[in-house]
């Protein structure tokens, strides 16, 4: 189940109500799946084959489905990120760099962990949401944000796109943003 830490404060949010009401207020979207759905030998699993990423796929349809006819994304697929991926580190170096996209950006957690730094609301700030198996969440278009592993450096998602143009990511140079 995700969880919250407000950057400025360390104050963190646990509980699924209050991290959905918290999220709600930032406009992030957050729902959660059933990771047992998963058969065994896909749980917990990071060197997927194609076929194996296209059985994920399968075990999620309804949910995949029932989420883009509501929100309009049409295309999807599976990301797998481990210290056993290619240019692991400088990947990671790329990704930590704040910074917004069109459409919104959304991540359905599968097996592993990860956690998307957003900047919120000016009574806020940046804060992060930690993500585990069965989390959903989408970042809205337009609001800064980056996405890195956690200890684990292990990760399973789906993602869902509307147009491929959303994809790209726009620079967000922010003085107020402070790494830590
Ligand atoms: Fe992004």
């Amino acid at each position: 189940m995700a969880e919250i830490r407000i950057r400025s404060t360390n104050e963190r949010i646990t509980g699924e109500e209050q991290v959905k009401a918290f999220l709600d207020k930032q406009e992030v979207l957050y729902e959660h799946w059933d990771p047992g759905k998963l058969p065994a030998s896909l749980q917990e699993r990071f060197d997927l084959s194609d076929e194996e990423k296209a059985q994920i796929l399968q075990t999620f349809d309804s949910e995949i489905r029932d989420l883009a006819a509501r929100r309009g994304y049409r295309t999807w697929d599976i990301v797998v990120l481990s210290e056993a991926t290619p240019n692991i580190e400088e990947l990671l170096k790329k990704f930590e760099q704040v910074h917004t996209h069109t459409e919104d950006e959304v991540r359905a957690i599968t097996a592993g962990n990860g956690i998307f730094i957003i900047k919120g609301t000016d009574d806020v700030g940046y804060f992060d949401v930690e993500l585990t198996a069965g989390d959903v969440i989408s970042v809205p278009e337009h609001k800064p944000h980056f996405f890195t592993l956690m200890e684990d450096r292990k990760i399973v998602a789906v993602r869902l796109f509307i147009e491929t143009e959303g994809w790209i990511a726009h620079p967000f140079d922010d003085p107020a943003f402070i790494k830590a």
